[in-house]
């Protein structure tokens, strides 16, 4: 939220005597401005399916706005409904989307299925706006999947539709979230395990009954495994566990096809050897493939997570926010358009 807008949130309108006592008078005699209605106080309930609240969500939401941030830990689905109607019948309708409910946790499908029951809660006039964004994995995928799609364009001229990606870690929120994110886009996604393809399978399920993605299950237990699908690839998204190394210098060397890679991971060691924190396209040396890092990725979801943030304070309109909004608004950012909250 920008400076003046939370200034207008804080703000009533007085009147100010100034000059001299004849002014004054014609002041006093001048009709009265309308009274600006004070208005509510931006709060936003933060339910996390964890023991905790991510310290880097109340972060974010307080810097982009919200003036109290109220985590409502161990939050299951069947809590959604209650906490949401205890929230909107508490504040008139006018205050609207000053309240706001974030989503956070480690199960992507949980928090849809949250999300899901948000929107059913409301009772319209009574509203709120929500985002899900459980840990931080649907702004995360947006803004790898959208710059991946800028840099694999201007490097080869091609787009993500009929590409060939393979997602590691795609058993995990980020890595689930980006391979339906780069299906949607078009692309033929393989979503790779390193415990096997059976932990795959309610992932696969979800993007086939879900989003009407077919996913590819594929093994990456092996080094045999990961070799045969970096070469089969145009594109390599890896989203594992911090500092784990999924990929060697050696086995990029032998994908030819091979023309752009995304790494999350910011702990060393990298995901992906030879991927710098900062990449945005750098050409990997002694190949042909475009690299972007997790600090390049980090600041677009930074960014992202704000405006959406941002966007559910200045919406008049009941917002229900998941990482197809994310990639709308990452794809903004990344091609350096206005951001509109
Ligand atoms: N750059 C950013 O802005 C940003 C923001 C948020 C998160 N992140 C990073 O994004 C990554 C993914 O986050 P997440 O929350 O989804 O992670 P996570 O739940 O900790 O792990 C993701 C997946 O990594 C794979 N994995 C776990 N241990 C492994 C091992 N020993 N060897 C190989 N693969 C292993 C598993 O997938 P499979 O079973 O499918 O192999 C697991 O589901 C993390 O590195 C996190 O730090 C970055």
């Amino acid at each position: 939220m920008r400076m003046d807008d939370q200034s207008d949130l804080l703000a009533e309108t007085t009147t100010v005597q100034v000059g001299s006592s004849e002014e004054s008078s014609q002041r006093r005699a001048a009709p009265r401005r309308a009274r600006k209605q004070p208005q509510a106080t931006p709060i936003l309930h933060f339910l996390s399916t964890q023991a905790f609240a991510s310290p880097f969500d109340v972060n974010m939401a307080v810097d982009a706005g919200f003036k109290v941030v109220v985590p409502h830990t161990n939050a299951a689905l069947e809590h959604t409904t209650g906490l949401v109607q205890d929230a909107i019948f508490s504040r008139p309708p006018e205050y609207g989307c000053r309240t706001g409910l974030f989503i956070g946790g480690k199960d992507a499908i949980l928090a849809l299925d949250m999300l899901a029951a948000a929107q059913a809660a409301l009772v319209p006039p009574f509203q709120l706006s929500a985002l899900a964004d459980p840990g931080g994995s649907f702004t995360t995928a947006a803004a790898m999947v959208a710059l991946v799609e800028d840099v694999y364009r201007k490097h080869t001229g091609r787009t993500l539709k009929g590409a060939t990606v393979a997602v590691f870690g795609s058993t995990g929120v980020v890595g689930f979230a980006s391979s339906i994110i780069a299906a949607q886009c078009g692309a033929k996604v393989m979503m790779a395990s390193h415990i096997g393809v059976k932990a795959l399978e309610p992932f696969i399920q979800a993007g086939c009954e879900r989003f009407s993605v077919d996913l590819e299950p594929v093994a990456a237990a092996r080094d045999a495994d990961k070799e045969h699908l970096v070469e089969t690839a145009d594109i390599v998204l890896c989203a594992a566990a911090a500092g784990v190394r999924v990929l060697t210098r050696e086995q990029l060397a032998k994908a030819p096809q091979l023309a752009a890679v995304a790494d999350v991971n910011a702990v060393p060691p990298s995901g992906i050897e030879g991927v710098e924190l900062f990449d945005r396209g750098r050409v990997l040396d002694g190949t042909n493939i475009a690299a972007i890092g997790p600090l390049a990725i980090g600041d677009i979801k930074y960014k992202t997570q704000s405006a959406l943030f941002r966007s559910m304070l200045s919406s008049r309109e009941t917002l229900m926010l998941d990482f197809t909004h994310a990639f709308a608004k990452a794809r903004e950012l990344v091609s350096g358009r206005r951001v509109s909250n």
